[in-house]
């Protein structure tokens, strides 16, 4: 199948129409082996030596990728922390590095603390000041921007092309964490972006089940190349099974982000208005800061994270979490089913989250039961 001639949504139902020549299975099969055989005169003409770099069973998934994103290079990781952290340590000591100061909050820590002591420069702005980004570029020094949007968990909106602009002219790269969009609603490198980072975790895979994590990047260069010797020789590798079920997840990733957009869309709007809840964040609604922004910006819907702010300060927000039924009391996002978390319990000391917020996943469930089950939360929270 050629990428350029159908639509997203039939590149990953179909997984780029690919068959196994050998049997004519529609599914792939999982390759196991950890290393391939020598040709008698000591060549590799396979191009695979050893599974650690080249797992047949990371092919497909990653062909897809790139197509979904317009990438011209993808690649499979343990988890969405491995891939992020790649993309980092594929730089060198002394480099200046800038980030959100509202993002996913473990690489936010991983940034402060560990990069910090490798020897990366991090300084941490607010991403959706522009202004701020261009003050903060330093040209010959600062090497990446990252970038998360929409931003865990207040869903704030970064202008990508805009960043991409800024970026450039300082002579940095700019990498987007495009977890919470997914490629269904924002393809970051066709807006200007370097790289693109994934929690495959989350959408990509959608049923919970799966740590993943894939970076993409727009065309070759040295910086691709340390990310793959980063991924081979740090050896934070997905296994076959893993990256086999990932190709299966993507395979309904349109489906899915399309019913969690659109239920997230009318939780957003029944809760903007209730006596119980001092605010809602969701970028679909028209008075969110980052809406118009969004609305250019992404296609086809804002999302399925939203976050909840509840009337009565931290405690009634716990008491509501603790009240739900449907919505499950966990961590993550993206799967099939919704999930409620109270969002400063998880991050701890130093988080820029009000202790009054709800995070909420939304997921594939009837939406008129996760807004009935919310509604008696909230009820019951107050108590
Ligand atoms: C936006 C975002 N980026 C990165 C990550 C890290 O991914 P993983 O948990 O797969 O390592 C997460 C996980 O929650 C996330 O939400």
């Amino acid at each position: 199948m050629d990428p350029k001639r159908v639509m997203p949504e039939t590149v990953a139902a179909q997984a780029l129409g690919w068959i196994d020549e050998s049997t004519r299975a529609v599914a792939p099969p999982i390759h196991t082996a950890t290393t391939f055989v020598r040709d008698a005169d000591n060549q590799y003409r396979s191009g695979r030596v050893y599974a650690r770099d080249h797992n047949p069973t990371y092919d497909q998934a990653e062909a897809v990728l790139c197509a979904l994103e317009k990438g011209e290079h993808a690649a499979l990781f343990a988890s969405g922390m491995a891939a992020a952290t790649a993309a980092f340590l594929a730089l060198k000591p002394g480099n200046h590095v800038i980030a959100p100061k509202v993002m996913y909050w473990s690489l936010r820590n991983w940034l402060a603390n560990f990069a910090t002591q490798w020897g990366l420069q991090v300084e941490f702005i607010d991403m959706s000041n522009l202004d701020e980004l261009k003050r903060s570029v330093r040209f010959g020094k600062t090497k990446l921007v990252w970038i998360e949007t929409p931003a865990n968990p207040l869903w704030t909106i970064t202008d990508i092309a805009a960043a991409a602009e800024i970026t450039h002219a300082g002579g940095a790269l700019l990498a987007v964490d495009s977890t919470t969009a997914s490629p269904v609603l924002t393809r970051p490198l066709t807006l200007g972006a370097d790289l693109v980072m994934h929690s495959a975790t989350k959408y990509l895979n959608g049923h919970s089940d799966l740590i993943a994590g894939a970076l993409v990047a727009r065309e070759s260069s040295d910086y691709w190349t340390r990310i793959k010797s980063v991924r081979a020789q740090l050896g934070g590798t997905m296994g076959s099974f893993e990256a086999w079920l990932l190709l299966r997840g993507m395979r309904t990733l349109f489906l899915r982000v399309e019913a969690a957009c659109r239920s997230a869309q009318r939780i957003a709007e029944f809760f903007d208005d209730h006596s119980l809840v001092d605010a809602v964040l969701y970028p679909g609604l028209k008075d969110f800061p980052g809406h118009n922004l969004a609305a250019a910006q992404m296609m086809g819907g804002f999302g399925g994270m939203l976050s909840i702010r509840v009337k009565g300060g931290e405690a009634a927000a716990i008491r509501t979490a603790a009240g739900v039924e449907i919505w499950k009391r966990a961590t993550s996002l993206g799967g099939v089913e919704s999930l409620i978390e109270h969002r400063a319990s998880v991050e701890g000391a130093g988080s820029p989250v009000p202790p009054d917020l709800l995070r909420l996943s939304v997921g594939i469930e009837n939406v008129d039961d996760l807004i009935d089950d919310l509604d008696h939360a909230l009820i019951q929270g107050q108590a």
